[in-house]
């Protein structure tokens, strides 16, 4: 079965290349490389022996997209990660997250829905949920006002299929909400790439334990929490890659109870930004030079997941522990700095 997952070649998408493959799917990856590189294929074949086949295309380009589906009318199924991603830079450049991260999600929905019956993963975030009021935090828990344009176009997007699967019962369609996605393929074939300051806490750990960063500050010492650090549901990338084969097989097998659900992918379990220095320490053996600094406006506190419904509906848990993805994410680091 043909699979096309678009931007393949970035962090996610290139581990659940991996895990499709592994099962026996046919890859197609569209990619414009604006944050990865033709190189992420070497790594993919290998883990896997198999190359999938590379569009490099921009599918901010309407009349490209429609091209690549008439060459490609046996799509069973789409899982759509090409986004830009740095909260930061939205706020800079509004325009560019609505149009890369909306756009193209439109431009996708309207190909599938010429389709007599697709099926749709889209890349939603835990930032839907802002900071929720209950901890763990589940699927129903309300959507607060977005904090990012970054984050908006996550709330947006969702809400784009859900409209169109309300009017279009072909298209079927699952929205994952990741909590914070770490680590690499523990072969360190694959991993991270984070282009320029990491905006992401794993990165910043493992760049500061090669030496390449002086320090890494933690911001906020001073929340009501155990530690005093925001906390975090750190899911290895690899599970992760795994949830959303998982997820599409639940749709290719018209298992989905709806045409739009919505799950979480998180481990469930709560980590300090402590803890996760704590966890570099021990896997690493390295200590780590960290400084408590003030507050981070925009910060939320707290966030875990409630995976029940990923668990008994999908049937699909996360296996790796906070140690085992911090060891991924530190080999892989030590492997692209050489
Ligand atoms: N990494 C996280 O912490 C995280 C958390 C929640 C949600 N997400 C979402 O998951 C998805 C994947 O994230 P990631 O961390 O793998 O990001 P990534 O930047 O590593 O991968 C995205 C890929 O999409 C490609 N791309 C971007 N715009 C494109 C376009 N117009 N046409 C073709 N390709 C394009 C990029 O070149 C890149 O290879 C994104 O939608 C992101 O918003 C990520």
């Amino acid at each position: 079965m043909k699979i096309l997952v678009t931007g393949g070649l970035g962090f996610i998408g290139s581990h659940t290349t991996v895990e499709l493959q592994n099962k026996g799917y046919e890859v197609v990856i569209i990619d414009d490389l604006s944050n990865s590189t033709e190189k992420v294929l070497d790594g993919i074949v290998a883990i896997t022996g198999k190359k999938p086949v590379f569009e490099k295309l921009d599918l901010k380009e309407k009349s490209k997209v429609e091209d690549f589906f008439k060459r490609h009318q046996d799509i069973a199924g789409v899982i759509h990660f090409a986004a830009s991603k740095a909260v930061g830079e939205s706020v800079e450049k509004p325009l560019l997250y609505y149009e890369n991260n909306i756009g193209t999600l439109v431009y996708l929905l309207k190909e599938l829905s010429k389709k007599q019956r697709s099926s749709f993963i889209f890349s939603s975030s835990c930032t839907v949920y802002g900071q929720a009021d209950k901890m763990p935090i589940t699927e129903d828990a309300p959507v607060k006002a977005a904090e990012s344009p970054y984050g908006n176009t996550k709330q947006i997007g969702e809400e784009i299929i859900q409209e169109t699967c309300k009017v279009t019962p072909g298209i079927n369609a699952i929205a994952l909400r990741y909590f914070n996605p770490m680590g690499a393929h523990p072969s360190a074939e694959i991993g991270e790439l984070p282009i320029g300051v990491p905006q992401n806490l794993v990165p910043f750990i493992t760049q500061t334990g090669a030496g390449i960063r002086e320090q890494i500050s933690v911001f906020g010492g001073d929340y009501p929490t155990e530690d005093g650090t925001c906390i975090r549901d750190y899911i290895h990338v690899v599970d992760l890659a795994k949830a959303h084969v998982v997820a599409l097989e639940r749709l290719l097998n018209a298992k989905n109870e709806e045409n739009y659900e919505v799950f979480n992918v998180g481990t469930g379990k709560g980590s300090s930004v402590l803890e996760a220095i704590q966890s570099f320490e021990r896997v690493s053996g390295k200590k780590l030079n960290y400084k408590i600094v003030g507050r981070r406006p925009g910060d939320i506190m707290t966030a875990y997941a409630d995976t029940t419904k990923a668990n008994e509906v999908l049937g699909w848990k996360a296996e790796s522990t906070l140690d085992e993805a911090m060891k991924s994410a530190w080999l892989w680091e030590q492997k692209i700095r050489k």
